[in-house]
């Protein structure tokens, strides 16, 4: 799973004091959760060391993976706070065992727990006794980093709240779901793990106090991780709803309640939502240019009259409309549409724009940062309107109804022309007015359990779990958006043909044509499952026509399960073993995730 090589760093709106400040005075909780998180990383350290001395002292395959699951679990208790401070060391400790991206395209080979667990599951090989050794090496290196971090840095309450916060987020997006022990299938059991420390974590803010709930919410979500381990048995509706939702639910409120001072960000998942379902729970300003250019009602009505008119395209013949259709989920039915002259198709089929607002980046290989930069592409590509943003800037200047439009939706400016940004923004908010985060799905998790029969209930389950969607198309967005920061949109390789009689590889490179790297050859950005009902047909390039067969490709291990030659798919090609019955779970499930 490739960090798309666009991590967007959230702007900071309002400051209210230095971050890691030296003069801070001594404050309890504070003190106490950095010293004991020192403690834990020295115990992550023992358990390396005892990795360590199992590989070079020839251990069985038993015992060496009851250290490795040992080290996992002591990870697991740092986690919350080295994934919320230390991001960029944390994912090489516990990251997806795939090459690494820097923003300046350094590439860092796979390394961590995860390779690790390669190497170790299903069977442990001797032969890969010296590339254990290096690896558990450069485990212990970065985990001194992270130790390095703490000694030097103040933990500050409110970040420690926020923190464990997105612990919950994690455990129920991605902890669940086996995001991260794949092989070793320990999930429950580690997700227990975090939900235990979380707790010995806020004890420290509610002894003797009125805690909401907290405390009890984070012991039953422990208990029934611990009772519940099988895998593919597991919950997760019943889980997120009765267990996760009540914790992160009592957690906002004494937060509220206790008065911290807060440093507020920009950020997609608002600070302030107490569940991922909240309705208000995403901000949709998140990836706007800057403040200045955040949705206003008349930016919105602005955007969604450029959006249906043709002015923008070189041959005034098209809008957006023609291809985005508001009546078809804002997509046009076909494999690809024709191109601006007619006589050819456009390169890929169009995506739905519902809730496109919400991602880090925007295209099927994630070349737009925004979608004002993804307004500019759009009207200057020659195949689809092969227009000029210049030339449609002074055309909508000289139209005296969008100059009033204009100047009264952008109106701190003495202005003498439409500047093109504004034009690009004025869509940017009409898209960004099309977050719809209200299906039948989401209401069940707001608390509506009769808003999901149980046919669509065991389809989430299997979504999150047998059929290990929930590990590509993350809750709750069900696209490649990372939680729980959602600040970088994955890409993944799933070998799509090129027809469905011509099973050899879709020759469309994807993210490699953006950033020529081995390991970006066919990746493409994990599109949204929301509203997949009405959007068919179905990938980059409009191959499968039906849910159905998207299930049927899924079943049998993406394109290399089904023989085609892809060396890179990130995609486990082990069939799903699917029951038709649970096929059809799976799409009624599918279903539930329609906007109304
Ligand atoms: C000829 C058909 C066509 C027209 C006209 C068109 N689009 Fe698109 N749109 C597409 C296709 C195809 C893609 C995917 C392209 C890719 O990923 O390389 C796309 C992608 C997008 C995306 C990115 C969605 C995502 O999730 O990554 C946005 C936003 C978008 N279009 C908005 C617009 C706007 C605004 C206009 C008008 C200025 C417009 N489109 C005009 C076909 C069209
Ligand atoms: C390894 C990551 C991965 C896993 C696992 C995965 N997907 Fe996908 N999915 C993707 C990517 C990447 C795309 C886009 C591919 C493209 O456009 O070529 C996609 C596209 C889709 C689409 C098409 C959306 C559209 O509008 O074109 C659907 C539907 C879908 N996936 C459903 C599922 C279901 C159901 C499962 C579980 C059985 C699943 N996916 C598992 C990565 C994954």
């Amino acid at each position: 799973m490739f960090r798309a090589g666009l991590i967007i760093s959230v702007f900071l709106i309002i400051t209210g004091y230095s971050f890691f400040s030296a003069t801070k005075p001594a404050d309890i909780p504070e003190q106490i959760i950095k010293q004991r998180l020192l403690l834990q990383i020295d115990s992550l350290f023992a358990d390396i060391h005892n990795l360590q001395s199992a590989i070079n002292g020839k251990a069985t395959q038993t015992e060496l993976q009851q250290v490795f699951l040992h080290t996992r679990l002591s990870y697991k208790k740092i986690e919350w706070a080295a994934e919320y401070f230390t991001p960029n060391i944390s994912r090489f400790v516990n990251g997806p065992p795939v090459p690494e991206v820097e923003l300046s395209g350094q590439v860092f080979d796979p390394r961590g727990l995860q390779v690790i667990e390669g190497e170790l599951y299903p069977k442990y090989n001797l032969k890969y006794r010296k590339q254990l050794i290096a690896q558990t090496k450069q485990l212990a290196d970065d985990v001194a980093d992270i130790k390095t971090y703490f000694k030097k840095i103040d933990l500050y309450n409110w970040q420690v709240f926020d923190a464990i916060k997105l612990e919950m987020f994690r455990i129920i997006t991605l902890g669940i779901a086996g995001f991260d022990d794949p092989l070793s299938e320990n999930s429950m059991g580690e997700s227990a793990t975090s939900v235990i420390n979380l707790k010995d974590v806020m004890a420290n803010y509610t002894q003797n106090k009125n805690d909401y709930g907290l405390n009890s919410a984070l012991t039953a979500a422990a208990n029934y991780l611990q009772k519940n381990t099988a895998f593919n048995n597991f919950n997760p509706a019943l889980f997120i709803t009765r267990y996760g939702n009540p914790v992160t639910i009592s957690l906002t409120k004494l937060q509220q309640h206790s008065n911290l001072p807060v440093v507020k960000y920009n950020r997609l998942l608002n600070q302030s939502a107490s569940t991922l379902f909240d309705k208000d729970a995403f901000n949709v300003n998140a990836y706007a240019p800057s403040p200045e250019y955040f949705v206003t009602d008349k930016r919105i009505a602005l955007g969604k009259k450029l959006f249906a008119d043709p002015v923008l395209s070189g041959t005034a013949s098209r809008s957006c409309a023609s291809c985005h259709k508001p009546n078809m989920a804002f997509t046009d039915g076909l494999v690809k549409n024709i191109d601006i002259t007619g006589k050819g198709t456009i390169a890929r089929n169009t995506p739905t724009l519902l809730n496109a607002a919400l991602q880090p980046a925007l295209f099927y290989d994630l070349r737009a940062a925004s979608l004002e930069d993804q307004a500019l592409a759009v009207v200057q590509s020659k195949t689809e309107m092969h227009g000029d943003m210049k030339i449609s800037a002074t055309k909508l200047w000289q139209d005296k109804q969008y100059r009033e439009l204009f100047t009264a939706a952008y109106p701190n400016k003495s202005r003498t022309a439409i500047d093109t940004l504004e034009v690009m923004n004025a869509l940017g908010s009409y898209i960004r007015s099309l977050i719809t985060l209200n299906s039948r799905f989401d209401q069940y998790m707001q608390g509506n359990e009769k808003a999901m029969n149980r046919t669509e209930l065991n389809g989430f389950n299997l979504f999150m779990g047998k059929a290990r969607c929930g590990t590509c198309h993350y809750m709750p967005l069900f696209n490649g958006t990372f939680p729980p920061k959602f600040n970088r949109i994955e890409a993944e390789v799933i070998g799509v043909p090129k027809s469905k009689t011509d099973k050899s590889i879709d020759p469309d490179m994807g993210l490699y044509a953006i950033q020529p790297l081995p390991h970006y050859k066919y990746a493409f950005k994990t599109t949204t499952v929301r509203n997949a009902a009405q959007t068919a047909p179905y990938m980059h390039n409009g191959v499968f026509t039906t849910l159905e067969e998207v299930i049927d490709f899924y079943n049998k291990g993406g394109g290399a399960g089904e023989g085609i030659r892809v060396n890179n798919q990130t995609l486990t090609a082990t069939p799903l073993h699917l029951t038709e019955k649970e096929k059809k779970e799976l799409i009624a499930f599918i279903k539930a995730l329609d906007s109304k």
